[in-house]
């Protein structure tokens, strides 16, 4: 597997490799580290989908509304870098700061149609802006084929794909399933923040989800499904953020719930904000 941290030398690496094998498409993974299962599965797909695997590793700084949340990000970089190469990876690409943001330069701006105002876009003021700020200068720097990324972000997926149509990119955009530890918890590279206590307590996320879709699938309603959800959450003593039904398409609430709708959560276990979200058909 090859290393990379200079754009120039990924440029030159990736036309030679384009320029030998123009039939021969490239994956790519953009990811921001302390790798586990999840991104690991995205690199498998990506494999199985395409011919040379470029992941990138990079901590967005410009994504992070809260600086402590930056601070704090989990960084394992050398582990990473070996799971990455017994995984199969053909290529890792580890930018600097300077690299992708020269003379500090995070001047962007895109318009995405309310995407950006709901779900996590409402609590985390920004952090849309960052992820397609940081997405589309990968874009243009690895120029993939195809790019995959985990519904784990439900909506971060829906704004790349989103983006890549407004900005007209020659890109397909891969949803990838979400990976869960037995225990029903979405592993996240947050998971690392928590206590073995904290891990266990976490599992409420998807259990809360899991009851609405149940719910729905039981025919019951709208209204029933809120109620039975936040009433198997209270029983936690994490901190809600939002639990919303969504429409998987305009990512605005529903007033009733169809095939077509996923359930979005996202709280706070002590110090950790997590995230999580099922679909619904
Ligand atoms: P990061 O949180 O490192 O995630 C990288 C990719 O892995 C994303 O596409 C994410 O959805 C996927 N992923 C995370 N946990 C997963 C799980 N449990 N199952 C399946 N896929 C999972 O998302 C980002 O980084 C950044 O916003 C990025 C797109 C790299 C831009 O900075």
């Amino acid at each position: 597997m090859k290393i990379i941290k200079d754009i120039k030398q990924l440029k030159d690496e990736l036309s030679i490799f384009k320029n030998d094998n123009p039939q021969l498409k490239v994956g790519f993974v953009p990811t921001m580290g302390a790798l586990h299962n999840g991104h690991l599965s995205l690199i498998e797909q990506a494999k199985n989908q395409t011919d040379f695997v470029v992941c990138s590793i990079f901590v967005n700084p410009t994504q992070f509304n809260d600086k402590s949340d930056l601070e704090k990000y989990p960084r394992t970089i050398e582990a990473d870098v070996e799971l990455l190469k017994a995984n199969g990876c053909d290529l890792v690409f580890i930018p600097s700061v300077d690299d992708v943001y020269p003379n500090n330069n995070t001047e962007y701006s895109i318009n995405l149609n309310g995407l950006d105002e709901v779900l996590e876009g409402k609590y985390r003021p920004g952090h849309f802006n960052g992820v397609c700020m940081v997405v589309e200068r990968l874009f243009n720097i690895v120029e993939p084929d195809t790019a995959f990324f985990g519904i784990k972000d439900f909506q971060q997926v829906a704004i790349i794909k989103y983006m890549t149509k407004l900005r007209d990119l020659d890109i397909e955009i891969i949803a990838c399933p979400i990976k869960r530890e037995s225990s029903g918890l979405a592993m996240s590279s947050r998971n690392m923040l928590l206590s073995d206590q904290e891990k266990i307590e976490a599992t409420i996320l998807s259990k809360t989800i899991f009851k609405g879709k149940e719910v729905f699938e039981n025919g019951g309603s709208l209204k029933e499904m809120y109620e039975q959800m936040h009433q198997l959450f209270n029983t936690s003593n994490l901190e809600l953020e939002y639990l919303e039904i969504v429409d998987n398409n305009t990512l605005k609430k529903v007033d009733v719930p169809t095939k077509n709708c996923s359930i979005c959560i996202a709280a706070y276990c002590g110090n950790v904000r997590l995230i999580d979200n099922c679909q619904l058909g």
